[in-house]
């Protein structure tokens, strides 16, 4: 499968789990208009595609897969949706559209990021599943993720360093709590959805799929600081040269542009070698890490 038939595979298995489990309850209405408009506003998917991806090592994507894809994009919805918020990086536009508490205001985009994060555990925890041991061990890989281990640190580093002049290794520490925990899990909880199947995956395969995991979670997020200087508002679908405004530390600051584009550059060989030993069943893996590096937007 090529990355098109890929990602449209991902996107349309994550969406439509996603829609079905996002049923109408009705005092909800107005809540779930908001949490609705910024999961299906023209996300890329990245995350979703990368459980797909790591799941067809293993074996079929199961229900559990999809639970999964659907658990982390829900997540990633949230945090974005805080992220945008005046308190934080007060942005106006994303994915080309208003932000979330611009569309809505700023009371509901708080609590429709505070529904899409238990949403996420509503998918995981669900009894239709009827596998409580791998449906926990899914939970705990994503409360480590998203939570106080995760990204919400991550965003707490974020803003603690607006306007300082911080090191390669504070900002490597930065992004690997702020994005790096969330794409790993993606990978990780793919495989181990798999196991609901009864396939077993090894140590040695876990570890490569960390060493790709902490590359390419990298490089999104050097990619993302690049893209933020190299392309426009249109193309962006966010607003250009907002890093710079917010005055946050970022890799092209740090390293100067060609230097954040070859760490990128090297960040991606190191993930294509990290899992070259599952040969032939790894290409959506490796056309996933060619796209991260590779995107304008
Ligand atoms: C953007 O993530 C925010 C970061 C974590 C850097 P994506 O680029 O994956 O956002 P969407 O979902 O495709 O808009
Ligand atoms: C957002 O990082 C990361 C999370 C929401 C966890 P950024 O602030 O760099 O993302 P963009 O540039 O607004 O998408
Ligand atoms: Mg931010
Ligand atoms: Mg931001
Ligand atoms: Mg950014």
């Amino acid at each position: 499968m090529n990355l098109d038939d890929f990602s449209q595979y991902a996107r349309h298995r994550v969406d439509d789990y996603l829609t079905q489990s996002l049923s109408q309850y009705e005092p909800a209405t107005h809540l779930q208009s908001a949490m609705a408009y910024s999961l299906f506003n023209g996300g890329k998917r990245i995350r979703p595609m990368l459980t797909y991806a790591a799941a067809s090592l293993f074996g079929e994507a199961n229900d559990l897969t999809d639970a999964s894809a659907a658990a982390i994009e829900s997540i990633h919805a949230y945090s974005l949706i805080h992220d945008d918020l005046p308190a934080m990086d007060d942005d106006d536009l994303r994915r080309g559209k208003p932000t979330c508490h611009i569309k809505y205001d700023e009371a509901t985009a708080i609590l429709a990021g505070d529904a899409l994060q238990t949403f996420a555990f509503e998918l995981l925890s669900d009894s239709k599943h009827q596998n409580i041991k791998v449906q926990l061990q899914l939970i705990q890989e994503l409360v480590q993720a998203s939570g106080r281990h995760g990204m919400v640190t991550g965003q707490m580093i974020d803003l603690a360093n607006v306007g300082k002049n911080i090191n390669i290794d504070e900002l490597e520490q930065m992004h690997q709590h702020k994005t790096g925990a969330l794409i790993r899990a993606s990978i990780r909880m793919g495989a181990i959805s798999t196991s609901a199947n009864s396939s077993a995956i090894c140590e040695a395969d876990f570890a490569a799929l960390d060493t790709y995991a902490a590359a390419i979670g990298l490089a999104f997020q050097v990619q993302d600081d690049i893209i933020d200087i190299t392309s426009d508002t249109a193309t962006l679908g966010k607003t250009q040269f907002s890093d710079e405004e917010a005055n946050k530390p970022t890799y092209p600051k740090l390293l100067g542009l060609e230097g954040a584009q070859a760490l990128a550059k090297s960040l991606h060989e190191q993930a294509i070698t990290a899992i070259s030993p599952f040969g032939d069943a790894a290409q959506p893996l490796v056309e996933l890490a060619n796209y991260i590096i590779g995107r304008n937007h």
